[in-house]
């Protein structure tokens, strides 16, 4: 493993993942390969823009041709794939995107990686593809997969031709299957970036619904060890959830979020819910766990440093946020604030 390719290395965990990837290996050679999407931005990738192992191509996924002169033309040897559609609410509005993207994408970057023999392909997945889990039981990674969103199908769906392909044509695959993570240069749609810009500009929280839904709060970096873990040491044809095993209720975390940046309570709102609505995530870790791997980070960590992160970090999501987010926020939320 030499040559990397990183499809949606412009987004938030993808950009992570280069910037740790570049670190840790000073040999290895990383080409971001992204369509730039409104959620893809060079800004994550400032510090190594002129890293002389570092290349960008833009493009998608889909594209047949321009997916396999990439890898021809830095001889690639593995892909690490965390191109999606990655927002919920946004799926429920349109999800013809998502389906383009996680599912003939990734049929894309398969077939790229059997017909050149690359040494790895490894799917970036989600806890969202086992569907909402009752209290008292966490996800195994041999659980039957029960998306309930269109964005968790998405996923599902190109889980399953990872798998094929590992079936079919022997293609040495890998799958990892993270929860919710927070850290920098996470675009402020979801919950928690959303929710600390919000606070810090005084603005209210719209909290869907009760609020005590459960989701297991990663911090990025975390995720990132495993992935490379699971990259060097992983069972090919294997899946690996990767989590924190500490789940916790939305207002918890909200709570950790406003003292952290020293903000009123009075700042949440509770809203519409969300159609369909996962109630909890929670993940079994006990197989990457045997592989070495165990977060750094509780969730109430994560929380707090990605706070502050977004507190001394308004050069980064202020455009964001004065953009084409506007128009999104209006239309996501716009209805919701009058209608509980
Ligand atoms: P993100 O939305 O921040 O970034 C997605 C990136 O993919 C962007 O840079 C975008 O430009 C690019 N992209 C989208 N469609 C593309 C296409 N057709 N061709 C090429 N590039 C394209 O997403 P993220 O939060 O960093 O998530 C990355 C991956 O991790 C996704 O596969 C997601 O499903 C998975 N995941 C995310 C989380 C989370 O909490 N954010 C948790 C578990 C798994
Ligand atoms: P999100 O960050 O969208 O991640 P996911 O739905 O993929 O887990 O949402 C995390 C949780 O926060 C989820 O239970 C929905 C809730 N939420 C709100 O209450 N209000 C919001 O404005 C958003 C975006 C999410």
């Amino acid at each position: 493993m030499k040559n990397l390719m990183i499809t949606g290395g412009a987004g938030f965990i993808g950009a992570n993942f280069v910037l740790y990837v570049l670190n840790r290996y000073p040999d290895y050679n990383v080409v971001v390969y992204d369509k730039l999407t409104y959620a893809g931005n060079l800004d994550n990738l400032l510090t190594v823009k002129d890293h002389s192992h570092y290349h960008f191509v833009q493009g998608d996924i889909c594209d047949t041709v321009v997916v396999n002169e990439t890898v021809q033309k830095y001889d690639i040897d593995t892909i690490v794939n965390f191109a999606a559609e990655t927002h919920v609410d946004r799926s429920i509005m349109n999800p013809d995107a998502f389906i383009q993207t996680s599912v003939y994408g990734t049929y894309v970057l398969l077939e790229a990686a059997r017909k050149y023999k690359l040494e790895r392909y490894h799917q970036i997945s989600t806890d969202e593809v086992y569907g909402h889990i009752p209290p008292g039981y966490s996800s195994k990674e041999t659980d039957n997969l029960v998306p309930r969103s269109p964005y968790a199908a998405s996923k599902a769906s190109a889980d399953l031709l990872v798998q094929s392909y590992f079936i079919t044509y022997n293609l040495p695959v890998t799958i990892t299957r993270g929860s919710n993570n927070i850290g920098p240069y996470q675009y402020p749609e979801k919950v928690v970036p959303l929710f600390a810009t919000n606070a810090l500009d005084n603005e209210p929280l719209p909290v869907y619904g009760d609020g005590r839904q459960m989701r297991e709060y990663q911090y990025v970096t975390d995720h990132c060890e495993a992935i490379d873990l699971v990259l060097h040491r992983g069972v090919i044809g294997e899946a690996y959830n990767v989590g924190t095993a500490v789940e916790m209720e939305n207002i918890e975390m909200i709570d950790i979020l406003l003292t952290t940046l020293d903000r009123p309570q009075s700042l949440i709102h509770h809203v519409k819910d969300r159609e369909g609505h996962d109630r909890r995530y929670s993940l079994n870790i006990d197989k990457i766990g045997a592989l070495g791997w165990e977060p750094r980070h509780t969730p109430r960590e994560a929380i707090a440093q990605t706070a502050r992160w977004y507190r001394d970090n308004e050069w980064w999501w202020r455009k964001i946020k004065s953009g084409a987010f506007k128009e999104y926020y209006e239309k996501q939320y716009g209805h919701r604030w009058q209608n509980k």
